[in-house]
Parts: C-alpha cells; structure tokens; sequence
C-alpha cells in the first residue's frame, strides 16, 4: 500500500509543478493581422481575404465593423475583431438601444459564422483629449464598453471579449519597466477600465510599437536604444531591471512590461495583456527600412508563435494575442512619409518582403 500511495502523490506533485509555472503554456499562439484600409488604391475586400488567408493568418483585426468583409469572413477559419467608432461611442455610453442596435447589426447578423471574437471600442481614446468632446469620449469610454458587454451577455455569447486598444502615449514612466506608470491625468479613466477588463477576462490591448521608441530616442541623440534592441534581434544585449531583476533582451519586452507594471500600481496585477497593433516601417524615415521590417516583424512572429509561449520577463509562458500593423501600405494616412509604409502588401497584393506566418498556432 505503501509504495503504491507513493508514486500516485509524486505524480500529482509534479503534475502540479508543471501546471503552474505554464498555466496557458501550452496553448499557442495565432499571429494577426490589422486591416487597414485607408488607401485608394487596394485590392477588393474578396481579394484582400484570399490574401490573409494565403498568409496562413489566424486572426485579422478590422477598423470598423464592415458588412461586405465580414460576409467573406464566414467560414473562414480566421478570428476576427472588430472596432465601434469614436465618435459611436457618446451615444452607445448613453443608451442600450443604440448597444443593442449596434450588435445586432455588427455581431448578430455574421456570428458564429464570421469567428468574431473580440469587439474593440474606440480606437486609441486616450490619446487625444484637448477638446471637450475628446474627453466625453474618455469619460464615455467604459460605460460604453459596458453597454457593448451587457448585450452579447444577453444574447448568450460568452467567447467575444470586449476592450478597447491603447496607445503607449498613455503611460507617464516606461523605464525602467518595473517604474511603468501611466499618466496621472488619464488614471482616473484607467481603474473602471482595468475593473471591467479583469472582472470580465478580457485583455488590455496595446498598441506598441518600439520602432518610434527607437526613432525617438535617435532624434534625440540619445543612443541608449540600441537597432539589435528594438529589432528583437537576439544578440549579447541585456538589460536587467534594477528593481525587479528581470532581464530584458528586447524592447517589446520592456514596452509591455511597464505596462504590466503601471496596471499593477492600481492593483491589477494579472489583467492579460494583447498588442493590437506593433510593426515597423519599411519606407520614409531613419530605420524604415525593408530589411528592418522584414526582421522586426518575423522575429516578432517567432518569438509569438513559440510553444511554450515566451510572454515577457514579467508575464513568462502568458500567450499575447498579437496583430501586425498592417496589411497593407496605406496612401491616403496623414503625417511623415513613414505613416504610409506600414505594410506586408503592396497596393497589388504583391508582398513588399517576406514574412513567414506558418500558423503552428490556433487562435482561441
Ligand atoms: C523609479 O521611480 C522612482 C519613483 O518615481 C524614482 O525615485 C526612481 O529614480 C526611478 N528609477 C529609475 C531607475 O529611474
Ligand atoms: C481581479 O479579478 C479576480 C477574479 O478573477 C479577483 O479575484 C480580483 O480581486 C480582481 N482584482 C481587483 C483589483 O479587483
Ligand atoms: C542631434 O544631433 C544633430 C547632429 O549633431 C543636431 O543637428 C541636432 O540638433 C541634435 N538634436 C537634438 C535634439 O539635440
Ligand atoms: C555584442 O555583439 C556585438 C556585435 O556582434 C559586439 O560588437 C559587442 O562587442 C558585443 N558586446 C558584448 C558585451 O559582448
Ligand atoms: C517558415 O518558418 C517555419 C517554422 O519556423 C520553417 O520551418 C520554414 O522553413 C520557414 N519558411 C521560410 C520560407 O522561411
């Protein structure tokens, strides 16, 4: 008896063992895609699928919520999400009708069929708040994402996360990632969002992209950001994290860490993180380059797609739903010539360099 209970305890031991380092571990990761479509000149949305899906990409994140493209999504074995519009917002926040009307016509009317998966509210809120109607939309933001929530709870659907994607503008400290904090004035819109994101296991979407960290930092004349750094090139470059003794080997890494920090200074401490947007340029300014691009963007893939997960120093063996920025180059975005050659397509569906996205992953 003896020796029978024994092996039977080892057994549940190590099972146990094994569970907690990886909890998730194990599942993998499907690399996305953000689907811009600010251009003149692109392929036709049926064109456009039959691309994503000749990429072997798991998961495509749309700007809106588009009828046509989410028709030639059902079926397709890819997950889609889908955003409400800013100036949606005020109204949605104001009213369950409108929430209601707006899911109906949005997720209603393609779900299951079409994979919808997770609907972003708003897109970067945060980021302009210099008009009175900017800060209604922050101020209406979570009532909104809410609403959006209390209807699909409604109707029974329980496998479409809410959220809303964030621009790196909103954190105050980023370095080192363990002083991650964001910016005192948009806190107060930041405890009901991180309340409703972990009561909801949802993911706190980020848009981060170290390549205008890097940008920045040779504008400045500050060398302290290395290309090898912010490329994940992975190298004999480290840095360790003073307070926490994390080491670091890339500037993603240190990006969302100090967003996981920031989160855990208001008390959330394991809210999921994903990237709704990350890329790098391949045209215009200093580093963008089609080298530069091509290798941020595959490094990126291999690092998501590794199994176990990688995560982050902080978050090691978390799967991170990730979206490359973007489809396609985009002629008609505003600003430095960089804003427009962002993307793996050329305007024919031609690629402008290589990525590799063997879809080793499932999206969830
Ligand atoms: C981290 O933040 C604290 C408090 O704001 C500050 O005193 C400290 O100098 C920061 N550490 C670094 C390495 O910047
Ligand atoms: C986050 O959610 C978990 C349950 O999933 C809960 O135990 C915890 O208290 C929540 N954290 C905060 C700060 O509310
Ligand atoms: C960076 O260096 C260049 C060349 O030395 C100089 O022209 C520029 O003004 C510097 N920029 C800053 C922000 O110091
Ligand atoms: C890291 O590698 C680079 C290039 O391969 C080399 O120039 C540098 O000396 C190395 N640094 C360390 C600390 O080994
Ligand atoms: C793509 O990546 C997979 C797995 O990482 C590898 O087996 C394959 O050879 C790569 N293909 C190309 C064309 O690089």
């Amino acid at each position: 008896m003896e020796n029978k209970k024994f092996p039977k305890m080892a057994f549940v031991l190590l099972s146990f063992l094994y569970l907690l380092p990886f909890s998730g571990a194990v599942v993998p990761n499907a690399i996305g895609i953000s689907y811009g479509r600010l251009g003149d000149n692109l392929p036709s949305p049926a064109r456009s699928i039959e691309l994503l899906q000749s990429m072997n990409v798991g998961r495509v994140k749309l700007y809106d919520a588009d009828h046509e493209i989410l028709n030639l999504l059902s079926g397709k074995n890819i997950d889609v999400a889908i955003t409400v519009a800013n100036d949606e917002i005020s109204g949605i926040a104001a009213n369950q009708h409108l929430a209601d009307q707006w899911v109906y016509e949005h997720v209603l009317a393609h779900y299951p069929k079409t994979r919808i998966r997770f609907v972003l509210v708003g897109h970067e809120v945060f980021s302009s708040l210099s008009t009175d109607q900017d800060m209604q939309i922050a101020r209406d933001l979570v009532p909104a994402i809410r609403r959006i929530k209390n209807t699909l709870k409604a109707q029974g659907i329980r496998n479409i996360k809410v959220g809303t994607p964030l621009a790196m503008d909103m954190m105050g400290m980023t370095f080192p990632p363990s002083n991650g904090s964001f910016k005192p004035e948009i806190r107060e819109f930041m405890v009901p969002l991180l309340k409703f994101i972990n009561g909801t296991k949802s993911y706190f979407f980020v848009d981060v992209y170290p390549y205008f960290a890097w940008f920045e930092g040779q504008v400045m004349n500050q060398t302290g950001i290395s290309l090898d750094f912010a490329l994940l090139r992975s190298g004999n470059e480290t840095y360790t994290d003073p307070q926490t003794g994390l080491v670091y080997t890339n500037l993603l890494d240190q990006m969302l860490d100090s967003v996981v920090y920031a989160m855990a200074k208001l008390g959330y401490d394991d809210v999921m993180l994903a990237i709704s947007e990350t890329g790098w340029p391949h045209e215009g300014e200093s580093g963008a380059t089609r080298e530069n691009a091509a290798e941020y963007n595959n490094n990126l893939i291999r690092k998501m797609v590794t199994v176990p997960n990688a995560g982050t120093p902080a978050r090691p063996g978390e799967v991170i739903p990730t979206y490359i920025f973007s489809l396609y180059d985009e002629d008609q975005k505003y600003g430095p010539a960089t804003e427009r050659h962002w993307g793996l397509l050329n305007p024919d569906g031609s690629p402008v360099y290589l990525v590799n996205i063997t879809r080793k992953g499932t999206s969830d």
